[in-house]
């Protein structure tokens, strides 16, 4: 397929301004041409330093973990869509599942953040995925495709480019617990096929303990286009080896 390969690290709630710093030190180090497009989402706190710093490396994109659903107004602690638009953020995860399960972030809500952040022409990683018991009672499909439906509601044709799709079981975040390569490629299969607009064009990146071993065999799968990265996105070193497999 010609879709670009995007290895996307998420921080999550990590990383200190030491670790930061050599974070980018060793990825200077290693110079070599990024084959696949690398994005990383800090804490909102430290996406300004990290714009700095990935400019001097260049090639790394820097996102959001998550976003409000409107522009502005008295919302203590969120984080505006239009203030990263502004600083020239180029893309925000929305819908993750620990926004979902820990913060109570339903699809309702989640397609209000979808759509303001495509009015501000950010890009957007929307992410889905089905808990355990889920799977086990045999309602993958039916939540993904509630997910779909509700989260992406009313997204305007036109800004449908700017929308990639991850796929998280969440009994696979932070567990060791990697889907295997054949179960990730059904859900992304049926994922694509219920898109509706740009279905051959979107990115669906799989996410849950994605390593530099394990990416290889995801990847080879049509539907696949790359990875959410969370602990294995920390060190330099993973994260690099991640971009070099893809
Ligand atoms: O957003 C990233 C995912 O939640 C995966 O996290 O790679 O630590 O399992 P993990």
């Amino acid at each position: 397929n010609l879709r670009p390969i995007h290895i996307v690290g998420n921080w999550k709630m990590n990383q200190t301004m030491h670790e930061i710093s050599e974070f980018f030190i060793e990825m200077t180090k290693m110079k070599m041409e990024l084959k696949c497009k690398a994005w990383i989402a800090p804490q909102a706190l430290h996406i300004a330093i990290l714009k700095e710093m990935a400019f001097t490396t260049g090639s790394i994109q820097v996102g959001a973990q998550n976003c409000a659903e409107v522009d502005s107004g008295a919302l203590t602690g969120e984080t505006s869509p239009l203030a990263l638009a502004d600083m020239g953020v180029e893309f925000v995860i929305i819908g993750h599942s620990e926004r979902r399960t820990i913060y109570g972030e339903k699809n309702e809500l989640l397609n209000q953040k979808v759509l303001n952040a495509l009015k501000n022409d950010l890009k957007v990683i929307y992410c889905v995925g089905e808990t355990l018991a889920e799977r086990e009672a045999n309602d993958t499909f039916k939540v993904i495709e509630e997910q779909l439906n509700v989260g992406l509601h009313n997204l305007p044709a036109d800004k449908a480019h700017l929308v990639l799709i991850a796929y998280e079981p969440v009994w696979a975040i932070g567990t060791g617990k990697v889907a295997s390569a054949e179960q990730a490629e059904e859900v992304h299969a049926f994922i694509r096929g219920k898109l509706e607009h740009l279905k051959d064009e979107t990115v669906i990146l799989y996410g849950g303990s994605v390593k530099p071993d394990n990416i290889d065999s995801l990847l080879r799968k049509d539907n696949i286009d790359g990875a959410l990265v969370g602990g294995a996105s920390l060190k330099a070193k993973d994260f690099r080896q991640l971009c070099s497999i893809a």
